[in-house]
C-alpha cells in the first residue's frame, strides 16, 4: 500500500501551488488524499483535486466516501504524513489550540501522524505575535514548519510571507514520512561524490558523479534511526543534517577515511565513483604547455576491497556504474570486492543515474537475490535499498 499524505488545503491565495505539491508528492511514490477547508474552495476546487489526484476529496465534516464509515477517522488512521499548504494564520491558529472548525482540523485531532505546516500570508500577518506563538506552540509539539519566503506576495506588500517552494515542502514531507527505527542503533558509513586525483596544483582527473545518491542515502539512514559516517569527495551539496560529515579529496584520502570509520561500523556501503587512476607523480607547479604530453597514471587502492580485508566479516554494499552486460558486471565485482550486495545502475540512460534526481537501481545480493529498486527520486530510491539490505541482515 502506498504511503498516504492528508493535504489540508486553506484559504490562501496560494491554494493553487497546493496542486503542484500534490502532483510532486504523487511522483515521489504517495498516495494524496486531500481536504479543503470552505475558504480554499473559494480558491479552488475540490474537482480539481479529484481529477489530480484520482481520489475523493473531503470538504466538509460529514463527508463520507466510504459509506458507513467514518472519513475522518480513517483518513487519520490512514496518514503517514500530515500536509497543510498553504497555510492561513486561522488554520495555525485552530491547529495550535486543539479545536476543530472543519474536516481537516478534526482529522489532525485524531491523527498521529506528524504534520508539516507551510505557511502562506500577508508578512505582517506572519509575523505577529500571535501566529508566531502558534507556530511555537505547533513546533513544540513536533510539527515541522517550512518557513514562507521572503518576496512580494498577493496584496503587493513584501516581506516574509510567500509560500515555500515546491521542493522544500515535498523534502519535508519526504523526511517525516519516512522516519523509523529500521535502524536505530546501528553505524553506517557511506561513501559519495567523486574523487580527484591532482595532477598539478590547477589540474585534476575527475568523473562526473554528483554525490546526490551518497547522500540521499545518509539522509534516508538517518532517518532510520541509523548514525552515519558520510565521507565524501568534492560536492556541492549541503550533507544532511545530523551526519558525520569526512571531506576528503583523493582516493587515497577516501580509503584512509573510510578504513577508520568502518572500525565500529555495522554496514559500509560504497556511492562514491572513485578514481581508478591518479597521476605517477603530481607535479609541485602548474605544468606549462609544450607540445603533445604523456601523463603516467597508477591504479589506485581498491576501497571495497581494502575494506573486505580489513574487516571480513562487515557488511559492504557497492555500486556499480555499468553501462553493458550489466548483471555479469555487477556479479562479477560482488566476488572481486567481497561484497554483501552491489547495486547496479545503468548509466547509459540520460533519465537516471549521473547528476539526475532520479535513479533505478537492481540490486543484486552475493546468494543470488535480486531485487528491482524503481525508478523514483533518489530519495525514494535509498529508502527502498535501505529497507531492502535492513531485512536481508535481519536488522
Ligand atoms: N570503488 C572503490 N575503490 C575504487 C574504485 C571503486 O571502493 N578504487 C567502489 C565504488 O565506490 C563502487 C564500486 O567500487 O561501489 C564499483 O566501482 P566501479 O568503478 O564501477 O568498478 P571498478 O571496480 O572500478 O571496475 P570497472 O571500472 O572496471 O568497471
Amino acid at each position: 500500500m502506498k504511503s498516504v499524505v492528508v493535504l489540508g488545503v486553506t484559504g490562501s491565495v496560494a491554494a493553487y501551488r497546493a496542486c503542484d505539491v500534490a502532483r510532486e508528492l504523487m511522483r515521489n511514490g504517495f498516495e494524496v488524499r486531500a481536504c479543503l477547508s470552505r475558504s480554499a474552495a473559494e480558491f479552488v476546487t475540490p474537482a480539481l483535486f479529484e481529477a489530480l489526484t484520482g481520489k475523493p476529496v473531503l470538504t466538509d465534516v460529514f463527508d463520507e466516501p466510504v459509506k458507513g464509515r467514518m472519513a475522518h477517522i480513517d483518513w487519520a488512521r490512514d496518514a503517514r504524513v500530515l500536509l497543510v499548504c498553504p497555510a492561513t494564520a486561522n488554520a495555525i491558529a485552530v491547529l495550535a489550540s486543539g479545536a476543530s472548525e472543519d474536516m481537516f482540523t478534526t482529522i489532525a485531532q485524531a491523527s498521529r501522524a506528524p504534520m508539516i505546516m507551510a505557511p502562506a500570508m500577508n508578512p505582517d500577518m506572519y509575523s505577529s505575535i500571535p501566529n508566531q506563538e502558534n507556530l511555537a506552540k505547533l513546533r513544540d509539539r513536533g510539527a515541522v514548519v517550512v518557513e514562507p519566503l521572503e518576496g512580494e506576495v498577493a496584496c503587493g506588500e513584501q516581506g516574509q510571507g510567500k509560500l515555500a517552494s515546491v521542493g522544500a515542502i515535498v523534502a519535508a514531507v519526504l523526511e517525516a514520512g519516512y522516519r523509523s527505527n529500521l535502524m536505530a542503533g546501528r553505524r553506517i558509513v557511506i561513501t559519495a561524490g567523486p574523487t580527484r586525483e591532482l595532477i598539478d596544483p590547477v589540474r585534476f582527473i575527475s568523473n562526473r558523479s554528483s554525490g546526490k545518491m551518497g547522500y540521499e542515502l545518509a539522509r534516508a539512514a538517518l532517518q532510520m534511526g541509523a548514525s552515519v559516517a558520510l565521507i565524501s569527495g568534492p560536492v556541492a551539496l549541503t550533507a544532511p543534517a545530523g551526519a558525520e560529515l569526512v571531506r576528503v579529496t583523493s582516493a587515497q584520502e577516501m580509503k584512509d577515511a573510510v578504513l577508520t570509520a568502518i572500525q565500529n561500523a555495522d554496514l559500509l556501503i560504497g556511492a562514491a565513483a572513485v578514481a581508478d587512476y591518479r597521476a605517477v607523480a603530481v607535479a609541485p607547479e602548474k605544468i606549462k604547455k609544450s607540445g603533445d604530453m604523456q601523463l603516467r597514471l597508477i591504479e589506485n587502492p581498491d576501497i571495497l576491497s581494502e575494506s573486505h580485508r580489513a574487516r571480513p566479516e562487515l557488511p559492504i554494499v557497492g555500486f556499480a556504474a555499468e553501462t553493458t552486460d550489466h548483471e555479469r558486471g555487477a556479479k562479477d565485482k560482488i566476488d572481486k570486492k567481497g561484497l554483501f550486495a552491489i547495486a547496479m545502475n545503468d548509466v547509459s540512460r540520460r533519465d537516471i543515474g549521473f547528476d539526475a534526481n532520479e535513479n533505478e537501481l537492481v540490486l543484486y545480493f552475493a546468494d543470488g537475490e535480486v531485487t528491482l529498486i524503481q525508478k523514483s527520486s533518489k530519495f525514494n530510491v535509498a529508502v527502498a535499498m535501505l529497507e531492502r539490505i535492513a531485512t536481508r541482515l535481519s536488522w
